[in-house]
């Protein structure tokens, strides 16, 4: 579904339960944190993925055969991997400022027979791309963009490294995965600790539906696109199980000072291994889920 919409500015929230913003976690290599938040955004992949297609097809319909492609922030390489099967007879750049991560960017890529195709650089991108970033046809920013201390500067340079016409994609989560089927009891409860962290800032960042249309405008593109990618999955692929534990754990650490007891019990319960109820127990697992997708381009006269 294509739509325009019309939304006052929030400061995005995190995608995947991270810090973001002055403070952020910078991600150095051997960052125990780095372990859980690559399993976490492979996992996402795997059981969200669809969108990566997606919004590699719309990309496809604007730039006819991209050389050189740029993956803002690019973690564990689901983007940048996606973006090399799709496109390839094109190069793409890696960015992230985690050494470690791009490790696995690289490893991916060679597992996949990618690596021809595939260059990582490790930069930190607070504020702006490295000079050497040049004559991009694609900048794809996914769950990343909040994540950038000055997300309107580095757009601003990140549309000067584009060749006139160069087409920006930018993703967020737009509402955070819930897995327990609607009208349960369980259900009900992952619906009021959802609403529960919405109201307060997901891990001090996530804030209901983040809006970057204002910035990327700001930064000097024009806005060409802007697509909303559900999730719905009734029978959902076996690795929405670890996702489903993995989310809920992250949730469940911010939860202590806004759930009732009863609520936090029974994340406990479905978190733990050992009940009839738990998540890795049962088998009615279901991933609801939406992105959004702003799709951009540098206008031809800029
Ligand atoms: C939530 S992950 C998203 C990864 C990937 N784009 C995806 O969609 O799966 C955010 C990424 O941004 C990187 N990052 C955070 N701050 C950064 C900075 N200042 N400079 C470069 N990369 C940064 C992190 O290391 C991480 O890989």
């Amino acid at each position: 579904m294509t739509h325009s919409h019309d939304t006052h500015h929030r400061a995005p929230g995190d995608a995947h339960g991270h810090q973001h913003g002055h403070g952020h976690q910078h991600g150095h290599g051997g960052h125990p944190d780095v372990d859980t938040m690559a399993r976490v955004l492979d996992l996402d992949a795997a059981v969200n993925g669809h969108y990566l297609d997606e919004v590699a097809a719309r990309i496809a319909a604007r730039v006819n055969e991209p050389r050189t492609i740029l993956d803002l922030g690019s973690g564990t390489g689901t983007g940048t991997l996606a973006l090399a099967r799709r496109f390839p007879a094109s190069q793409i750049v890696a960015l992230d400022n985690s050494a470690e991560l791009l490790e696995r960017v690289a490893g991916s890529a060679r597992q996949a027979g990618l690596d021809g195709q595939i260059r990582t650089v490790a930069a930190d991108l607070d504020t702006a791309l490295p000079d050497e970033i040049t004559d991009v046809d694609v900048v794809w920013a996914s769950s990343t963009l909040h994540h950038f201390a000055d997300a309107e500067g580095l757009l601003r340079s990140a549309l000067q490294a584009l060749r006139p016409g160069g087409v920006l994609a930018v993703i967020e989560i737009a509402d955070p995965p819930t897995f327990l089927p609607a009208g349960s009891a369980d259900g009900e409860m992952e619906l009021r600790l959802r609403a529960a962290i919405l109201g307060r800032g997901w891990n001090g960042g996530w804030n209901e539906r983040p809006d970057w249309a204002p910035t990327i405008t700001a930064a000097g593109f024009e806005i060409v696109e802007t697509r909303d990618i559900d999730t719905d999955l009734d029978n959902p692929p076996a690795a929405a199980t670890d996702y489903a534990v993995e989310w809920l754990s992250r949730v469940r650490s911010g939860l202590a000072d806004v759930a009732t007891t009863e609520d936090l019990a029974a994340v406990d319960r479905i978190l733990s291994d050992d009940d009839p109820s738990s998540l890795r127990r049962r088998d009615d697992l279901v991933v609801r889920s939406s992105r959004i997708a702003w799709i951009a381009r540098r206008p031809e006269n800029s």
